[in-house]
């Protein structure tokens, strides 16, 4: 059985069919969701403050990207694995998106690559699409311009900055991106975007008008700590589940009743 490519989602979006994406940054989880049938899985660079300790995406580089897409692809035979470029790794010039772009296909074996901005990055993009690398745009929310941002404020509010959003979809969809996210939009613009294009709209906190939908699997399955933005709904409570097993854990070794016969060579 092969992975899922760009033409299947190309064909979804014409069958009207919508599909649901999630991070992961590591091989065991990516497995979980491989066999439960998510078709798209994105190595994002979330993992800063999902997975790695960072205050936020900014710090991420280039070689925990490669390590952590590695694993992913590592843990997974049918979906499509998605990487991001960090913060710094494709800003500089298309040359520079080109080399880390490779870098994800050839060292981790991803089948694309996700960059943010419309405009701003059309011409990596377009460099990207013509050296054979399938790219994924990320519009509205961008946080690796968090510091620009002063925070995560919704975006695209107003006539000015809705009109702008509709421009960076169509310019990153003529610059060649197979799929763009959409972050932090209000629901009617991301309705607007995705009937403006013939590319899907994958939506995180953009309303169910979406092509696609994403989350952060640490969010959506309960094991982010602290708050978690309004957009994301709560599957599971594995921060609890874990905790409990760590409690259990700890008390049977403290009492002495773990390890018992059965977990005991003689
Ligand atoms: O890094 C990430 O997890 C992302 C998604 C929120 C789209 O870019
Ligand atoms: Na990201």
């Amino acid at each position: 059985s092969r992975r899922v490519t760009v033409r299947d989602l190309a064909s979804a979006k014409q069958r009207g069919e919508r599909w649901p994406m999630l991070t992961a940054y590591d091989a065991p989880t990516a497995a979980v969701f491989d066999e439960a049938g998510i078709p798209v899985l994105l190595v994002g660079d979330s993992a800063g403050n999902c997975h790695l300790g960072y205050e936020n995406t900014v710090p991420v580089t280039m070689d925990e990207m490669v390590m952590m897409s590695a694993a992913v692809v590592r843990g997974t035979k049918r979906a499509l694995i998605v990487a991001d470029l960090p913060f710094g790794s494709y800003q500089e010039s298309p040359a520079q998106a080109l080399h880390n772009a490779v870098r994800l296909m050839k060292e981790a074996g991803v089948g694309a690559v996700k960059l943010e901005g419309g405009e701003r990055s059309a011409a990596a993009t377009e460099l990207l699409v013509q050296a054979g690398v399938p790219v994924m745009a990320h519009l509205g929310l961008t946080p690796q311009s968090v510091h620009a941002f002063g925070g995560y404020p919704v975006q695209g509010r107003g006539d000015e900055a809705a009109h702008q959003l509709l421009a960076d979809a169509k310019t990153a969809q003529s610059a060649g991106a197979f799929a763009v996210v959409l972050e932090a939009v209000p629901a009617e613009l991301a309705v607007q975007v995705t009937a403006s294009l013939h590319i899907p709209t994958v939506g995180i906190g953009a309303g169910v008008g979406c092509d696609a939908q994403v989350l952060v699997w640490t969010d959506m399955a309960g094991m982010t700590g602290g708050r978690v933005p309004k957009f994301v709904k709560q599957y599971a409570d594995l921060r609890a589940t874990l905790g409990d097993a760590a409690r259990a854990f700890s008390a049977d070794v403290i009492g002495g009743s773990f390890p018992a016969a059965e977990h005991t060579f003689h």
